[in-house]
């Protein structure tokens, strides 16, 4: 369960220029390309194995606002026409906006210069070497083994509820995949000029492939599962320059890491509401995370261009505020998830908010101040107009009708945005790497 935010490549330094990428961030998503070869690319994500089975619910959700799944959070949902049937399989519709899982790529000519020893003399080689006996210890070799259970959950599972719990599932394997790729290509490119960091990337890489297997096997716990190889061509790539892979990436380790153990802990102390025996690995599964994440802050500590300047600043304050704001705009849209399983949608996150900034506050050089009490109440307002957004794209208007009508919404979101980004921030940062060990976070 991870978010990530959605960026452009380009060098911005200013301030100017990161209320441009405000308004990048809240532009309607384009309607898919006429190529049917892309479409069909898009489309053919899910592959349904055969006919659903249905049984009785273990017990109760309270889900009768929703009556269908969408994914989506943007002004614009981008509705892609069902292909035609072919030989292969029957094709679930995924919906992509700004908010859905990307995956990403960068610049690894400029990540080999970053990781060569002979240039960068602040590389501290054997912290990334203790780090990477860590990793090849492999905590959770054997951690993600099924049982009976998951498939007897998802039998008990119907209507709303089990939908949710797909979305749900295709979500996490999708963002967890996207950790995948990006770190078996680091480790790939990276081998020559620095073997030890190139390692560790490849051991990562193996941590979100064996997560998203897990997921995937999941899936087919409701009879279907995701074409990961198809993805991987199909999908589209978001570039990140190297400095921003690292705060995005850091964040987003982080803020997997929080959200998974305090679901653990939730139903850990609530058993009543464990539905589906997934929930149970994520005390393991989250340590992964935070392993990963606390990689991302030796790099950043190898990089201290990346930490020291008032652009460092700047860049922090913004990644943390895309990172908070994804995940509350999405989270907000799928409450019946977090109400199944016996959390307060928005008491869950700011928890997760709160910890992943006090976290990220020993690395970054600056971190919003989440903490006071005008920060929620900013989320909650862009919530409310991202709900306005989107009952304009569900409307029967025409497309001018609905994008006039988007106009003052989208505006209104901006300048909410900018208000919450320009709050006093808090400064932060300069904290040993000592102290991100693992165990201090349990
Ligand atoms: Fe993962
Ligand atoms: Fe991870």
């Amino acid at each position: 369960m991870r978010y990530r935010s959605h960026i452009i490549s380009s060098t911005f330094s200013s301030s100017a220029h990161l209320i441009s990428v405000f308004i990048f961030l809240l532009l309607p998503v384009p309607p898919p390309p006429a190529d049917p070869r892309k479409m069909a690319a898009e489309m053919a994500l899910v592959k349904a194995i055969s006919a659903p089975k249905f049984g009785s619910p273990r017990r109760t959700f309270s889900y009768s606002k929703f009556t269908s799944i969408k994914i989506s959070a943007t002004a614009q949902t981008t509705s892609i026409p069902k292909p035609k049937p072919s030989k292969k399989a029957n094709k679930t519709e995924i919906k992509e906006t700004l908010l859905t899982p990307r995956f990403y790529t960068t610049d690894f000519d400029e990540m080999e210069i970053l990781f060569n020893t002979e240039i960068n003399k602040k590389l501290n080689q054997s912290e990334f070497e203790a780090l990477l006996q860590e990793f090849k210890t492999d905590y959770n070799q054997t951690h993600f083994v099924r049982n009976k259970e998951f498939k007897e959950a998802a039998d008990k599972m119907e209507g709303p509820s089990r939908n949710i719990f797909v979305e749900f599932l295709e979500r996490s394997c999708t963002a967890e995949f996207s950790g995948f790729l990006l770190y078996k290509e680091l480790g790939r490119r990276l081998k020559k000029t620095n073997p030890v960091v190139a390692e560790i990337f490849s051991l990562m890489s193996r941590d979100e492939a064996r997560h998203a297997g897990f997921l995937n096997k999941g899936l087919s716990d409701f009879n279907l599962a995701l074409d990961l190889g198809f993805l991987t061509k199909a999908r589209k790539y978001t570039f990140f320059k190297p400095k921003f892979i690292f705060y995005a990436t850091y964040l987003s380790e982080k803020i997997g890491y929080w959200r998974y153990i305090t679901i653990y802990r939730h139903l850990k102390a609530n058993p009543e509401y464990q539905c589906y025996p997934i929930f149970k690995y994520f005390e393991n599964w989250c340590q992964d995370e935070n392993r990963h994440g606390d990689f991302f802050s030796a790099l950043l500590k190898a990089q201290p261009q990346f930490l020291n300047d008032w652009k460092a600043k700047l860049w922090s304050r913004f990644f943390c505020l895309s990172v908070y704001v994804t995940m509350y705009l999405n989270d907000c849209q799928r409450t019946a998830f977090y109400e199944g399983i016996g959390l307060d949608t928005k008491e869950f996150d700011m928890h997760v908010i709160f910890e992943t900034n006090r976290t990220t506050a020993r690395i970054f050089p600056a971190v919003l101040d989440v903490e006071n009490p005008e920060f929620k109440r900013k989320l909650d307002r862009m919530v409310e107009i991202n709900q306005k957004l989107l009952a304009v794209g569900e409307s029967q208007d025409i497309s001018l009708v609905k994008n006039l009508k988007r106009i003052p919404l989208v505006a209104a979101l901006v300048s909410e945005l900018l208000a919450a980004y320009l709050m006093p921030p808090i400064e932060s940062g300069s904290v040993d790497f000592s102290e991100f060990e693992p165990q201090l976070l349990y």
